[in-house]
């Protein structure tokens, strides 16, 4: 596995390849790779020819006061990850080579329609951070295929408008959530939980599964059904910051008549903010 860590050489690297007629395709990460990061790898491998991952821990999608310094940085196990998951290149820019000009006042690529809402209430610089450092990385590795994970399923439909709204020729491609045996989404932030938090943690994902029974045994009610999910969490100790039922592939609020739906939720539980979604497919 090469490891680049300037522009110039990671796009000849990847323009060698394209001249061959190689499909490649790029997994952007902020690095402390999981079981999670290494099946979005192996999904880039099954579908192009070379893989290119990114570790980069992007200043910008970190708000005042957020994780940013403490963020974990274990480039030595991230390799041995990313070389089991047969990746090809790993590029690693610094801060100055992803914004030349500083990050202050540099150009910010933004998706009101999605960043401002979920997440984005809690999080107000978070994906305007996100849309900027993926656009760099799209421009300067420019690949076929980009696979995002699931788990952030804010984040991969509002980078879907972003390369739709933007021309951007590349084919965005999701992976699916990859779970703990008791069923807590795999996230680098589940290191922040305490053994006794960490026993607590699942029940996000089983209050969004009865918000799902919930809506498959009839009830349409979406509010009472959110209202009821809160509780739940906050009986348990967590401190959720929403529980919401959209549409899958807009996240705008349900219509009467809408059918794949997703939940979605974000809550604290000590130093950790634990997000999570599911899928509902209404018969
Ligand atoms: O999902 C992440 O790890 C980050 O938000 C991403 C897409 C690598 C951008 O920094």
């Amino acid at each position: 596995m090469k490891t680049l860590r300037g522009v110039q050489s990671m796009r000849r690297v990847v323009a060698g390849w394209h001249d061959l007629g190689a499909r490649v395709a790029l997994v952007p990460t902020m690095g402390n790779l999981h079981e999670g990061h290494a099946s979005l790898m192996r999904l880039a491998r099954r579908r192009a020819d070379r893989v290119v991952a990114s570790i980069f821990v992007n200043p910008t999608q970190f708000g005042p006061g957020e994780d940013f310094a403490a963020y974990p940085r274990t480039l030595a196990a991230d390799r041995h990850t990313l070389r089991a998951a047969g990746v090809d290149a790993l590029f690693v820019p610094t801060v100055r080579a992803m914004y030349p000009g500083g990050h202050d006042g540099g150009t910010l690529v933004s998706v009101p329609a999605l960043s401002r809402q979920l997440c984005g209430v809690y999080r107000p610089v978070h994906f305007d951070g996100v849309a900027s450092v993926v656009l760099r990385l799209l421009n300067i590795v420019a690949p076929d295929l980009a696979v995002f994970g699931e788990k952030d399923y804010q984040q991969l439909v509002l980078l879907r408008r972003m390369v739709s709204d933007l021309h951007v020729p590349v084919g965005i491609v999701a992976g699916p959530t990859v779970r703990e045996p008791d069923g807590l989404a795999m996230s680098s932030r589940n290191g922040y939980l305490t053994a006794g938090e960490r026993r607590i943690a699942p029940l996000l994902l089983r209050t969004l599964r009865e918000c799902r029974m919930g809506l498959l045994a009839g009830e349409r009610d979406f509010r009472a059904l959110e209202r009821r999910a809160l509780r739940r969490l906050k009986q348990a100790g967590l401190r959720p910051e929403y529980v919401e039922i959209r549409e899958a592939g807009t996240l705008q609020a349900p219509s009467a008549r809408a059918r794949r739906l997703r939940i979605l939720a974000a809550a604290w539980l000590g130093r950790a903010r634990l997000i999570d979604n599911i899928a509902v497919n209404l018969p």
